[in-house]
């Protein structure tokens, strides 16, 4: 019993002293200067940095600078998510990690410089100094390598970290595997990397764009809080019930929605007249106790009404940003309606 206590003894003195100096000094590691990986490159001084990838991915710099990738490490959330484990470290990998080239859709290891950076343009792109990509463009700025886990069929770079879920996170990686969306040829990118005119290369002296207006696939990385994505995930059906009308939320995302413990969005079922004037209404919250499953939808039941011309939902999103915190209203709602008319003629 004694040989029991000591060594649990020893790791909750250690342990709390390991995550306080992880979130104190959470710079020090990136101004390693001269130990910085660099890229087989004809440009003197391109390092694996972000920032350095950015003086000629202009456009895809700035997007990625918007993400949540970018954001992986340094937000709030995160640390004070993380500060409450007792093994804080092993949160590390996907939130800093190195590059997942190699090990993907296994999860990555943590890497020890750049820590700002979150998931960078290195933990996607840079394998032993070379930069794997979809065509394997060859150029003077960099050694290219094609790479099987961006074929447009492969979800393998994504699931390395989209897979496995640490509360709060939620494994969206087996949802969409369940899913009917991988026989339909789509993945995590067809919805969460679209297309944009533009260029992906700029001269880095110049600044002028190399090459023709193409597509390119963004990486913005945009997920739930855009108001765009929360209006591409829902869809409003509607048909007859027994003595009444039965709405249909459906779930057009590639897995749960929400995917993330700290999301919630409050509904409220309505059947309304010419005017907008709600009838009847209900209640409802998808949360992470009741999500809507991906392929599904949460149907309600409201009673006819005279004078009912149209049903309506209205979802208001709200987040957690604390453990324990208040549910904030992110200001970010959406409403859909359906015209009754159609289903009277049915
Ligand atoms: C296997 C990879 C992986 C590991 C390990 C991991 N995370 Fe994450 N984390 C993610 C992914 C992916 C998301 C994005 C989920 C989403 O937005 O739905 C995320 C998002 C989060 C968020 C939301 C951040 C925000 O933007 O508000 C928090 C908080 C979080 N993780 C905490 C943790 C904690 C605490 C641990 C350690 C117990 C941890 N994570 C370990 C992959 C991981
Ligand atoms: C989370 C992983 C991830 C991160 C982080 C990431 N990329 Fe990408 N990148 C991809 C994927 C996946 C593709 C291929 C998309 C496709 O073609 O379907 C891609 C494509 C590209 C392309 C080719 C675009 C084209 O159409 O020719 C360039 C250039 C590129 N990325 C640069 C960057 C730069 C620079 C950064 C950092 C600012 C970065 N990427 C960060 C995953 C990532
Ligand atoms: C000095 C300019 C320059 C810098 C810096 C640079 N690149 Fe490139 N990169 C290019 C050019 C030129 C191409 C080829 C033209 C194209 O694909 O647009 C290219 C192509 C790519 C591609 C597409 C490869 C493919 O499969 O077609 C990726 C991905 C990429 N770069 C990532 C990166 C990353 C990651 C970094 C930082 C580590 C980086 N680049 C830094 C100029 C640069
Ligand atoms: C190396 C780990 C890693 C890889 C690989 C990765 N992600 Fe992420 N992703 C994360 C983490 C961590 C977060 C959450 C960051 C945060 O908010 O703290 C995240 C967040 C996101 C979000 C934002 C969700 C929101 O709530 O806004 C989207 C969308 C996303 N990832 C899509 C992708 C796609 C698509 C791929 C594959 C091309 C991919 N990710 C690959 C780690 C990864
Ligand atoms: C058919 C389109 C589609 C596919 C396929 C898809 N997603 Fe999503 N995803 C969405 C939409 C739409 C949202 C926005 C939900 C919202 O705004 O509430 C979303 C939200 C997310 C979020 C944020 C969830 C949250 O509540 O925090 C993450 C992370 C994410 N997706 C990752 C992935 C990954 C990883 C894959 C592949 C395994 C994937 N998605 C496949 C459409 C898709």
């Amino acid at each position: 019993m004694i040989r029991m206590h000591a060594p649990s003894l020893t790791l909750f003195t250690l342990v709390p002293l390991l995550s306080a100096a992880w979130l104190l000094a959470p710079a020090t590691p990136s101004s390693v200067g001269a130990d910085e990986p660099k890229i087989a490159t004809h440009h003197l001084g391109l390092d694996e940095s972000s920032a350095s990838c950015g003086k000629c991915h202009k456009t895809i710099y700035d997007q990625w600078k918007t993400s949540r990738h970018a954001a992986a490490w340094t937000n709030q959330p995160y640390k004070d998510w993380m500060a409450k484990k007792s093994k804080p470290e092993s949160c590390h990998k996907c939130h800093i990690p190195s590059s997942i080239l190699d090990i993907a859709p296994k999860q990555p290891k943590p890497r020890e410089e750049r820590l700002d950076e979150g998931v960078g343009c290195a933990s996607c792109h840079v394998l032993d100094g070379k930069v794997h990509g979809p065509h394997g463009t060859q150029c003077e700025a960099h050694e290219n390598v094609k790479s099987k886990l961006f074929e447009s069929g492969s979800v393998d770079l994504c699931q390395s970290c989209h897979r496995v879920a640490p509360k709060p996170v939620i494994s969206l990686g087996k949802d969409f595997e369940k899913s009917d969306f991988p026989a339909q040829g789509k993945n995590c990118r067809s919805c969460h990397m679209p297309e944009f005119d533009g260029h992906a290369t700029f001269d880095d002296k110049t600044g002028e764009p190399l090459g023709e207006k193409r597509k390119v696939k963004s990486h913005a990385f945009v997920g739930a809080s855009h108001e765009e994505m929360t209006a591409k995930a829902f869809e409003l059906k509607v048909a007859k019930s027994a003595d009444g009308v039965k709405l249909s939320l459906q779930n057009l995302a590639g897995h749960r929605l929400p995917g993330l413990e700290l999301r919630r969005y409050d509904v409220r079922f309505a059947l309304v007249d010419k005017d907008g004037k709600e009838l009847t209404g209900k209640d409802g919250v998808i949360s992470e106790e009741e999500p809507i499953k991906v392929g599904t939808s949460i149907d309600v039941d409201l009673p006819a009404q005279e004078g009912a011309v149209a049903a309506r939902v209205r979802l208001q999103h709200f987040w957690q940003a604390a453990p324990k915190g208040k549910w904030d209203d992110k200001g970010l709602a959406l409403e859909l309606t359906k015209d009754l008319s159609a289903k009277k003629d049915g």
